[in-house]
């Protein structure tokens, strides 16, 4: 049996009629940019979320990039985040020109760990970006706190973590920012490029607005440097369909993990772990295994695909070494690198699939 690692073609069918209505309306109107459909998007996603103002931008990265710009940040100050995640968090933080000061991890949720970041902090500190990795937010009562303490910004990078929860509260809310990204297999994932910015203040609103957009409130009457990275109607008109289904398919995601936990009983392979008061979105199904490549090629071999995210932390990435030294001891990071695989996790599995999956992986000897 072949299991792909995600498989968007099987979600598209479930919703085909409502997906191919809502996109010949935006042909109908032919207003392609800035249109009703991402206004109307920006209200449905805060409803969601039950909370703060959205404004919508072309990809995770850019909703990063522009809260860092909404902070002021710029060349030579200091960004604090975590070298294990998606480059894209880095990325942003050095596109404004500030450094990034990367910090160990939680070994057992892979978030940042929170009683790492106060020593990291400096005059030169700006912001925190904790990344709510996998699906599983990061602590954000102590960060917050933290940052509260320090006068910092908190720039949540929830690109993996839509509709994830601490003690009822969505991922999103607890900072000054809260970042998505609607790439494609997020857990709500555009037809293409896609993301958000969440924010509390109405006025960091506005900024970010101008930003998004050339840095204008009125056209060509330009306050500021900005920037050109909206979310296009076409992808808001479909991004609105797929929110409504965005409960259920977490749900889904849920019970495909609860099977997981329940029936993987290899001594070779941990679990990802739910802490207590926080909902995890599962947007990725990561076991820790020491016999991580063995596991993945036996899986390979029974047409199960997997993959790593992500097998070479930023510090120890060709581009971050041209740029910064290497002084950073995060012992955590580069253990857990050599140890993480990501089984499929997509609501459309069958339980065929699941049970197949658990099957090969209990069989698994070395
Ligand atoms: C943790 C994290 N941060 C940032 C991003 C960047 O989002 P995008 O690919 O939409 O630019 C992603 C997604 O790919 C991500 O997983």
């Amino acid at each position: 049996m072949f299991v792909p690692f995600v498989d968007l073609k099987s979600q598209y069918q479930k919703i085909t009629s409502e997906i191919n209505d809502a996109i010949s309306l935006v042909f109908g109107k032919s207003n392609f940019i800035l249109g009703e459909n991402v206004k109307k998007f920006e209200e449905e996603f805060c409803q969601y979320l039950e909370g703060g103002y959205a404004v919508a931008v072309h990809s995770g990265t850019d909703a990063l990039y522009l809260s860092l710009l909404a902070c002021g940040i710029s060349s030579g100050d200091e960004v604090i985040t975590v070298s294990h995640t998606f480059i894209a968090t880095y990325l942003a933080i050095v596109q404004t020109g500030a450094i990034p000061i990367l910090v160990d991890i939680d070994p057992s949720t892979f978030n940042i760990d929170p009683d790492k970041i106060e020593e990291k902090v400096t005059d030169k500190t700006k912001a925190i970006i904790p990344v709510h990795l996998y699906g599983h937010p990061a602590n954000m009562v102590q960060i917050v706190e933290l940052a509260k303490k320090y006068n910092l910004f908190v720039i949540e990078d929830a690109c993996q973590a839509h509709g994830s929860k601490i003690s009822g509260k969505k991922a999103g809310l607890f900072g000054d920012f809260g970042c998505f990204s609607f790439y494609p297999t997020k857990n709500l994932g555009a037809y293409g490029d896609g993301g958000v910015v969440v924010t509390q203040d109405e006025k960091l609103r506005d900024k970010l607005l101008s930003l998004r957009n050339y840095g204008q409130k009125k056209k060509y009457f330009h306050e500021r440097f900005g920037i050109n990275t909206r979310l296009d109607e076409l992808q808001a008109a479909i991004l609105r369909v797929k929110l409504n289904y965005l409960d259920e398919w977490n749900n889904l995601r849920r019970n495909i993990s609860k099977q997981y936990r329940d029936q993987i009983n290899s001594p070779y392979v941990s679990c990802p772990v739910e802490m207590d008061q926080y909902f995890h979105v599962y947007h990725l199904y990561v076991i820790k295994t020491y016999e991580r490549d063995q596991l993945q090629e036996w899986l390979a071999k029974k047409d199960i695909q997997t993959q790593i995210h992500y097998p070479i932390p930023v510090h120890l990435q060709k581009c971050f070494l041209k740029e910064f030294k290497n002084d950073f001891h995060l012992p955590v990071t580069e253990n857990i690198s050599k140890k993480i695989l990501s089984l499929p996790m997509y609501p459309e599995m069958s339980n065929d699939q699941i049970k197949y999956i658990v099957k090969s992986i209990n069989e698994f000897n070395v």
